[in-house]
């Protein structure tokens, strides 16, 4: 049970304390900040409402302790990584009870959140000892002018501190997908959890403590956005921020000063379906890719964009499926759950509302009760209604009639977003070719959108985001290379 056992030192009374300088503690603040569960919409947890100075205080540690870190040989940094994974998987239970509580995470998906991480550390410490130990030997000759003087070898240093921020849907998953690679280079780690998803991931962060992780090297900061979100993003300590989520992203990238930045912010997935589709594959694809964790996937299949002569047949087999969706709690491990806020239903009904007025067609009637939305199926969407181009972040899926393929990847490349995309035909010729087309970071031929697995780069062109994720591009986004030049006093040349 969360808060018991192994955790009971993260929580003091009903308040749910931070981590920092390798121990638990309370705010000065004397404050709290109440985390709502999207069930019942009552309070079930809280967390500390941590001050300016706490941050500071975090990010001076933090400075300090990844200088003895960076000094640490890679293949201990790796070993005490898979000492976290595997607490973390045994452990499991409670932090998947914590996913169902706040963001109303399935409760067999929340237990795979927590494995996947394991999985993803683990993987992660692989490929650090595989990747960092490595660097480049070069030689001056090859640039013209230059004799073989001079000999340059380069390694790959951490940055700092790095500031992890994930969002709500994967508070554990896309925390450790940060926590990892700062880890492995040899950085140190400033987690700021979202609010819905911060009492997973602190318990997530004791597994890292349990494991014996360096005071200071890594902490977790709770609190109100508007009292230390900017505060942290411009913190002149931090040398790199990760972020997850949504516009907030795009605030943070004007204000964070001469940093690296990787950002993923969210996208409006499209689903292209050719005549010569497997429909039955497609109408799977589209069910799972659209409607899984109620559509709060920044990968969700967001708008389908199918070919006229088989729309009436996609949309018939779509709609069968959908209506088989099985809607309640979490904890029940419904398919459809409460999304993870009001204002988050609010916003979606907003979406549907519009698109009623509009003339798109239901294929499902509307429902709503509190933060709970019945999964719809919306057909004859047309370019001039909001859900064609908006991300609901909810389990309500448009379907746009298209005349050619040509109109289908018009309408994907006419988003902001781009961050994947997905197309269904048995020709691999026209496959390639429409992947080539579409402007989304990535392309999934006849399956649906997905992150993972998780070693595979992940990135979003335009609003959907900065750089490129996956486990190797993160540790590599985590570090600079560093060359240091040996000058000879006269011209070396290798010889047969
Ligand atoms: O919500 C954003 C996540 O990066 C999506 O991950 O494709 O594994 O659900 P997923």
């Amino acid at each position: 049970m969360a808060g018991t056992g192994v955790f009971t030192d993260i929580i003091d009374g009903d308040i749910y304390k931070y981590y920092a300088d390798g121990e638990w503690k309370k705010s000065s603040s004397g404050k709290s900040v109440s985390i709502v569960n999207p069930t019942t919409r009552k309070t079930h947890y809280r967390v500390q409402a941590c001050t300016q100075e706490e941050v500071n205080k975090v990010m001076e540690s933090a400075k300090i302790a990844q200088k003895s870190w960076a000094k640490t040989p890679l293949w201990k940094r790796a070993e005490l990584l898979h000492k976290a994974a595997a607490i973390l998987k045994e452990h499991k239970t409670p932090i998947a009870e914590c996913l169902v509580k706040e963001i109303a995470k399935p409760a067999k998906d929340a237990v795979t959140e927590v494995v996947r991480s394991g999985d993803l550390i683990s993987y992660t410490a692989e490929e650090g000892v595989r990747i960092l130990g490595e660097g480049k030997f070069l030689v001056s000759d090859s640039f013209p002018g230059n004799e073989r003087t001079k000999y340059c070898l380069t390694s790959k240093i951490p940055l700092g501190v790095i500031l992890a921020i994930p969002p709500f849907n994967y508070p554990v998953n896309l925390a450790v997908s940060k926590i990892g690679p700062a880890l492995i280079a040899g950085n140190s780690l400033v987690l700021k959890p979202p609010t819905q998803g911060a009492v997973a991931a602190l318990h997530m962060v004791h597994c890292f403590h349990l494991a014996g992780f360096p005071k200071g090297l890594i902490s977790c900061i709770t609190g109100r956005g508007s009292e230390i979100g900017d505060f942290l993003t411009m913190h002149p300590l931090v040398n790199c921020i990760s972020f997850t989520g949504g516009d907030t992203g795009v605030a943070i990238s004007k204000k964070a000063g001469m940093i690296p930045l990787q950002m993923e912010l969210g996208g409006k997935d499209a689903c292209i379906i050719l005549e010569d589709a497997d429909i039955d594959l497609a109408a799977s694809n589209i069910v799972k890719g659209g409607f899984s964790y109620s559509g709060q996937r920044c990968t969700a299949v967001k708008v389908v964009l199918v070919m006229e002569s088989v729309a009436d047949e996609l949309v018939e087999k779509v709609k069968s499926k959908v209506g088989k969706l099985t809607v309640g709690s979490p904890e029940e491990d419904c398919d459809i759950t409460p999304v993870v806020t009001e204002s988050s239903a609010n916003y979606i009904e907003g979406l549907v509302l519009d698109a009623k007025e509009k003339g798109a067609t239901f294929c499902h009637e509307y429902k709503r009760d509190g933060n709970l939305i019945w999964p719809l199926l919306l057909d004859n969407v047309k370019p001039d209604m909001r859900i064609a181009w908006e991300e609901p972040f909810g389990p309500v899926v448009p379907v746009i009639r298209i005349k050619s393929v040509e109109e289908g990847i018009h309408h994907c490349n006419a988003s902001n977003f781009g961050l994947q995309g997905c197309v269904f035909t048995k020709d691999i010729n026209k496959a390639i070719l429409i992947s080539d087309a579409m402007e989304t970071g990535t392309v999934q031929i006849n399956s649906a959108p997905a992150r993972g697995p998780d070693h595979f780069p992940f990135q979003g062109l335009k609003d959907s985001g900065i750089g490129s994720q996956g486990i190797t591009n993160s540790i590599n986004m985590m570090i600079k290379v560093k060359s240091i030049v040996i000058n000879l006093p006269s011209p070396s040349y290798t010889m047969g």
